[in-house]
């Protein structure tokens, strides 16, 4: 745990200041909402407050905070919906015909969705949900490309109290299964496919396989997509178990109360790679998330009745659940919602979105402004961006570069950027400049939001005041996560066990002489790749799976767009082979046990893996090993030289031996 990236420095040479632009200034809702004012009270007031202002209680809440290390409830005897909240309370209110979602299909199909529409949809699909046998509390596994029904099955089950489990479209049949089995869910809504790159990607294939795989699933709806849209691949329905999602819909009521639901009440699970192979089923409930959530994207986002909100992750992510659904929606507000890549038909498919819906404000993720920075910066110079009036980062570390790439050509140097920290755990955002107040330096997230209580700690535990060391969170927070679903001993463990009474992040940080934070990145087994979390042992366990692999350690190496790429050193078996083929056999092997995303860049094969003297792998050194070199995209190196080479550092010695 002793790995502190050796960026740490590189951030802190990084000086530049940008004051806040007069005229973000001068409508800023932070200041006329006088939050900096509400926020010299106390943080259970504070949240009081915002929980009153942008929360429709059914029935008000009078306590306010139960903290029992680990276990947090807040507003607890409250009582409230989600989906009326996202929906119901606006068309009320005569927001009926306000645009909830511009969506947008990959081959250029659109879809104007208002809110009086999506309530209806929602309350249908409710209907459905209830007709085959989902009530409150059961869990629905949802594995849907990024089409309206998405927002729809998650609201759907928002409306009737049950649960939803969502598994990003990217995630393999195996990876599906296990979350499935983990939370028993009971049904599991897909689609037949998503258009990515101009081809369909079929999902519904891996939902089957997954599906024989489980026990608990007794019905599957399948939504149209890709067959409604131009690709001809049949798809196969099993009889009495998969139904069409528009038979189904075809004669389902609109007429569906929503479920009143406790404020502690369970909205949803989100699996999350951790430090072992077995992804967290991340536990988020009702009132304290939802407040939390409008309250960051409200004022973090400097969002206008008017706003044209643009959130362009996948919903399958955290970031998509908070800020693409639940905290838009709870706030009223009119969002792009994009299916497919950035780059179809051509490289600008970002910019001309933006212009042609006129998006005020984009978040979006460092992978993705790097990506851009390689395509040139002749791609967004093709549209005009003037709408756009902030912009924001998401998932890792921005590297200062970036950050001037993103403040020069995207927000033509009159947009505050927003580097906004946050991890599914914590729900919402938790660290983040404020548009229009905030006087940003490229790189740093800035200040913790009021009613936050972050702290910079040594190894020991110890406060730091200016430098580098853990981050720890010291007191409760609205959105936190309420536990690891079925396994309350490792939520303790993970988060509240090595530093006593405080949140244990996981991430490396460093405030600086002015007291801004930079979050520097992951101090344990977890890599960084585009922003998703992927676990070491993970990868390895899928490696050593494959009958022919002895042994695997895998590392995250600094990548210059993807920020880390999985490097995987293994030792086969025996006499096995050490060639390309095999290399790619396990590459995609690991692809078929987790998904293409967990797949290794690059495999280095070697008869022998570093380790100290109580047989722990040396990371940081393979670490170093695969940075040294020049690594290819899908080239496998079966490479001799490698153990050498490992055996010569380690005898070196330096931070890697000390251990
Ligand atoms: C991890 C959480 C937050 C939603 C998407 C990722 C890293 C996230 C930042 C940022 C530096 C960041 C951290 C964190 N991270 N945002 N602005 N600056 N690092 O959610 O998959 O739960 O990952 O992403 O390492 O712990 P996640």
């Amino acid at each position: 745990m002793s790995d502190q990236p050796a960026t740490i420095e590189d951030y802190l040479d990084e000086n530049r200041k940008f004051p806040p632009p007069a005229d973000v200034a001068a409508r800023s809702l932070w200041i006329q909402d006088g939050i900096d004012a509400l926020a010299e009270g106390s943080s259970e007031e504070f949240w009081a407050a915002q929980a009153r202002a942008l929360v429709t209680w059914r029935k008000p809440f009078t306590e306010v905070l139960d903290w029992q290390v680990p276990n947090a409830k807040w507003f607890a005897d409250g009582t409230l919906n989600v989906a009326e909240n996202c929906l119901d309370r606006h068309v009320t209110a005569g927001m009926g015909d306000k645009v909830a979602y511009h969506w947008e299909g990959e081959p250029g199909d659109t879809r104007t969705i208002t809110y009086a529409e999506l309530r209806d949809e929602v309350a249908k699909f409710a209907n459905v949900l209830k007709g085959l046998g989902v009530g409150r509390g059961d869990r629905v596994a949802v594995y849907l490309p990024m089409i309206p029904e998405l927002p729809v099955t998650m609201l759907a089950c928002a409306r009737i109290g049950a649960v939803h489990s969502v598994v990003f479209g990217g995630f393999s049949a195996n990876a599906l299964a296990d979350r499935i089995d983990d939370s028993d869910c009971k049904v599991l809504v897909t689609a037949d496919g998503g258009w990515r790159r101009g081809k369909a990607a079929l999902l519904k294939p891996a939902a089957d396989e997954a599906v024989e795989r489980t026990s608990t699933i007794e019905h599957v709806v399948v939504v149209r997509r890709t067959g409604a849209s131009g690709d001809d691949t049949e798809i196969s329905m099993t009889a009495g178990r998969d139904h069409w999602y528009h038979d189904l819909m075809a004669d389902a009521s609109t007429d569906c109360a929503c479920e009143e639901m406790g404020a502690e009440d369970l909205l949803y699970l989100l699996y999350t790679s951790g430090t072992t192979a077995k992804p967290k089923g991340v536990m988020h409930t009702t009132g304290g998330y939802l407040t939390q959530v409008a309250f960051t994207h409200r004022y973090v986002f400097d969002i206008h009745p008017d706003d044209i909100y643009w959130c362009a992750a996948d919903v399958g992510w955290v970031t998509g659940h908070s800020y693409i659904v639940y905290a838009p929606l709870a706030n009223g507000c009119t969002s792009v919602m994009y299916e497919g890549t950035p780059d179809h038909p051509g490289k600008d498919r970002f910019w001309d979105i933006i212009e042609r819906y006129g998006v005020n404000v984009l978040y979006t993720a460092p992978t993705a402004i790097r990506t851009f920075m390689k395509w040139g910066i002749e791609e967004p110079a093709k549209h005009d961006l003037s709408s756009l009036r902030v912009l924001g980062s998401v998932g890792e570390p921005i590297n200062p570069e970036a950050w001037m790439w993103y403040h020069t050509n995207i927000g033509g140097e009159r947009c505050p950027i927003v580097d906004t920290w946050w991890q599914t755990e914590t729900g919402g955002i938790m660290v983040s400049p404020i548009p229009g107040v905030t006087t940003t330096k490229p790189g740093s997230a800035t200040f913790p939001l009021p009613g936050i209580s972050v702290e910079i700690v040594d190894e020991a535990g110890n406060k730091v005041e200016r430098g580098g060391g853990y981050l720890t969170i010291t007191e409760p927070w609205p959105s936190m996560l309420r536990g690891v679903w079925g396994d309350p001993e490792r939520f303790f463990d993970t988060y509240w066990s090595r530093y006593p009474g405080r949140y244990f992040v996981g991430d490396g940080a460093k405030i600086d002489d002015d007291g801004y934070y930079w979050v520097i990145g992951r101090v344990d087994d977890v890599m960084n790749v585009s922003g998703h979390r992927i676990s070491t042992t993970e990868v390895e366990s899928a490696l050593v799976s494959d009958p022919r692999v002895a042994e695997a350690a895998v590392v995250g190496a600094t990548d210059a767009t993807t920020g880390q790429a999985i490097v995987a050193f293994v030792t086969p078996k025996g006499d096995t082979e050490w060639t390309e083929s095999l290399g790619e056999e396990l590459r995609r092997h690991v692809a078929d046990e987790i998904g293409k995303i967990s797949r290794p860049k690059t495999i280095i094969f070697t008869d022998d893996l570093p380790k100290t003297r109580s047989g722990k792998i040396m990371r940081r050194l393979l670490r170093d090993v695969a940075e040294g070199r020049d690594l290819g995209d899908t080239t496998t190196l079966a490479d001799p030289g490698v153990v050498e080479e490992i055996r010569r550092r380690a005898e070196d010695g330096g931070p890697t031996t000390a251990e």
